[in-house]
């Protein structure tokens, strides 16, 4: 009895003391509902190295450890003047985000798309060449568009492995191998995911200044889309160009969605180096948004962090019916990126217009081949 009782006492000390040397670094003033963090440190009033609650905590402080809760930050003497801020209030609004929806947003995003596809499958099956294969090909992409697709292609997968892991993996992995192979797992990931970026973002960049050109739209987009691209029905094949509307599709989400995973990684590669919401919070709120114009660093990266997972599910789910459609969904489409050779039958029925700009001369010369092979 008494050795808990002794127990007690030191506990008490000891966090007496751990209390104390927490004010010694952090001078805080109680300025009455402070509510956002970082907004009152100009107005605190320095406690005169009065410690809040008294050390024994005999008396209550509630309006202090209300600012406190509340993100008030206080002066220290180390160069990160963040660490001034004991709670960051709105952390807690970003936790309730990261681990609620933004987590049951990816399984039903992924999820959604995989159970599409096999459904999609089901149903249409593999899309053959109409006229099956001629046994003539043309080159569809060079040495250079095909290394750059892998490329982008390789190191998406990657990061979208090792992303699912930072999301996933604690319900996923986690239970299957221990926390020891879990955390080992986990930390090489994470060298992967923060590395491999700089790969994806060269890919992203190299993409754009090859294929832009072909991706600007024009009518045929429409009539290709209003056609369902010709996918659901068998021998229907809408004109289109190098790229149909479907594919220029994936490739500004590549663009647009790859270019800010790009930038929100950065903001979250080098910590409170870059601030790009307020900006963008400013400009949206022109039409009405009514988002906050005021963030500290810290909630910059919060709201960085959202918008990288939240585009991540977006990305993973439009790539899992690239990955489809280019591979298992289509009779002939990956040739395109192996050899770069395609079937001529396949270039004519999915890309006429561009088989006829591009090859239009060979086709004419090898006219007397272009039917089916038996
Ligand atoms: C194993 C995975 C993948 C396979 C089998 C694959 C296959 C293909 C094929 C066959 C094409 C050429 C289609 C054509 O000739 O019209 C293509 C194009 C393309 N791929 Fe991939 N791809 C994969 C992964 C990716 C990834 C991860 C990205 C980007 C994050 C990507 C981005 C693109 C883009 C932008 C194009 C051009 C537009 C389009 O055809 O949709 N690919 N891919």
């Amino acid at each position: 009895m008494s050795a808990h009782r002794n127990n007690f006492a030191t506990n008490l000390v000891a966090f007496a003391v751990a209390l104390a040397m927490g004010f010694m670094v952090t001078t805080l003033a109680a300025p009455a509902g402070a509510q956002t963090q970082g907004r009152d440190v100009e107005a605190a009033q320095p406690l005169g190295g009065h410690v809040p609650g008294e050390a024994l905590g005999a008396s209550s402080d509630a309006q202090i450890w209300r600012a406190v809760r509340h993100g008030l930050q206080g002066k220290v003497s180390i160069p990160n003047k963040q660490a001034g801020v004991m709670i960051q209030s709105e952390g807690d609004t970003w936790r309730a985000w990261r681990n609620g929806p933004m987590t049951v947003f990816g399984v039903w995003a992924g999820l959604g798309m995989v159970g599409f596809l096999a459904l999609f499958f089901a149903l249409r099956g593999r899309i053959k060449i109409d006229a099956g294969p001629s046994g003539n090909t043309v080159e569809r992409f060079n040495g250079v568009e095909r290394f750059t697709h892998w490329l982008t292609a390789v190191s998406f997968i990657l990061l979208a492995l090792t992303g699912l892991n930072l999301q996933y993996g604690r319900h996923v992995l986690l239970p299957i191998l221990g926390a020891e192979a879990f955390a080992d797992i986990s930390m090489a990931g994470k060298y992967v995911h923060n590395y491999i970026a700089f790969a994806f973002m060269a890919g992203v960049v190299l993409i754009f200044v090859l294929w832009v050109r072909h991706n600007l739209p024009n009518k045929n987009d429409l009539i290709w889309m209003s056609k369902g691209g010709g996918l659901f029905v068998k021998g229907v094949h809408p004109p289109s160009d190098k790229f149909n509307a479907g594919q220029k599709v994936i490739f500004w989400s590549v663009i647009l969605g790859g270019g800010t995973q790009a930038l929100t990684g950065i903001s979250m590669l080098f910590p409170f180096e870059i601030t790009m919401f307020e900006g963008i919070f400013a400009f949206l709120n022109v039409f009405g948004a009514g988002l906050p114009t005021t963030l500290t660093p810290l909630q910059d990266m919060q709201y960085a962090q959202l918008w990288h997972t939240f585009m991540a599910a977006i990305m993973i789910a439009i790539i899992l019916a690239h990955i489809y459609i280019g591979s298992l969904g289509m009779e002939g489409a990956f040739a395109a990126m192996s050899s770069g050779q395609v079937d001529e039958n396949w270039a004519r029925e999915h890309h006429n217009l561009w088989h006829e700009k591009v090859h239009g001369e060979m086709s004419e010369a090898s006219a007397g081949r272009r039917q089916p092979a038996e």
